[in-house]
């Protein structure tokens, strides 16, 4: 089961609630929040007020993923907003543990985000208390940045950890996701995969640009018992 999170970072915000219906009709999974404070990340972006408008657009659910200093701080206001799922990073997060049990204990699905920079180990003595991994394949701030594809490895370690510790949880993949590198992904181990540039500026327009995601994905799975028998 693969999921597609549509981060509206790329979208039109003078149109809002018609991009999100459009990503939705073309059947989008999740709709992704990418929250930025400039502090954490070099950019500022939206905060719960978005996401509360977001929840009044759309009945699928809110995936919240926050880059911001002390999270600790802003959780009930997300949640309270309409966050189905909130991720906070593991870097500079002195309160990582307390803070996934508050997500938790206020009814939200809990996620742990890794930079690109950061290893694997990093996230392990969290993972029983997650519902999903965050890897990112870009330095977070911006969407239209290149995939790193060093990254994909790593993906393959947290699946394994995953699957030792906590097979119930999802593993994220977000920045620069487009239908030439998703089926590597997929490949890799991920499960849900982010896309901003991919749906929102697909020059065909956001149903092609799911489209396009999700073909890339169905070429994989057909392909995927030869690529066992060769390996
Ligand atoms: C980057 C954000 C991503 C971003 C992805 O900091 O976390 O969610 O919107 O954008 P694309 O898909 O364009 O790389
Ligand atoms: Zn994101």
């Amino acid at each position: 089961m693969y999921y597609l999170s549509a981060s509206i970072l790329s979208a039109d915000f003078s149109n809002l609630s018609d991009q999100i219906r459009q990503a939705e009709d073309a059947g989008v999974d999740w709709i992704h929040i990418d929250v930025m404070d400039g502090h954490f990340v070099p950019n500022i972006t939206m905060g719960p007020f978005i996401v509360e408008t977001c929840r009044r657009i759309t009945s699928l659910p809110l995936d919240v993923h926050l880059m911001i200093e002390k999270p600790e701080n802003h959780i009930q206001s997300f949640v309270n907003a309409g966050a189905n799922w909130v991720s906070i990073h593991i870097e500079g997060n002195p309160n990582v543990h307390r803070t996934l049990q508050l997500i938790r204990s206020l009814g939200a699905k809990a996620g742990i985000v890794l930079n690109p920079g950061t290893p694997s180990q990093a996230i392990e003595a969290v993972l029983p208390f997650i519902d999903l991994v965050l890897v990112m394949t870009v330095n977070p701030g911006f969407s239209g940045q290149t995939f790193i594809s060093q990254v994909l490895s790593k993906i393959t370690s947290i699946r394994k950890l995953i699957d030792e510790s906590n097979p119930k949880a999802i593993v994220q993949v977000d920045g620069g996701i487009n239908p030439e590198n998703i089926a590597a992904v997929a490949e890799a181990g991920a499960d849900c995969f982010v896309a901003a540039t991919a749906i929102f500026k697909h020059p065909q327009g956001i149903a092609e640009g799911a489209k396009s995601l999700r073909l890339a994905l169905q070429k994989k799975m057909r392909l995927s018992p030869q690529i066992q028998e060769r390996g």
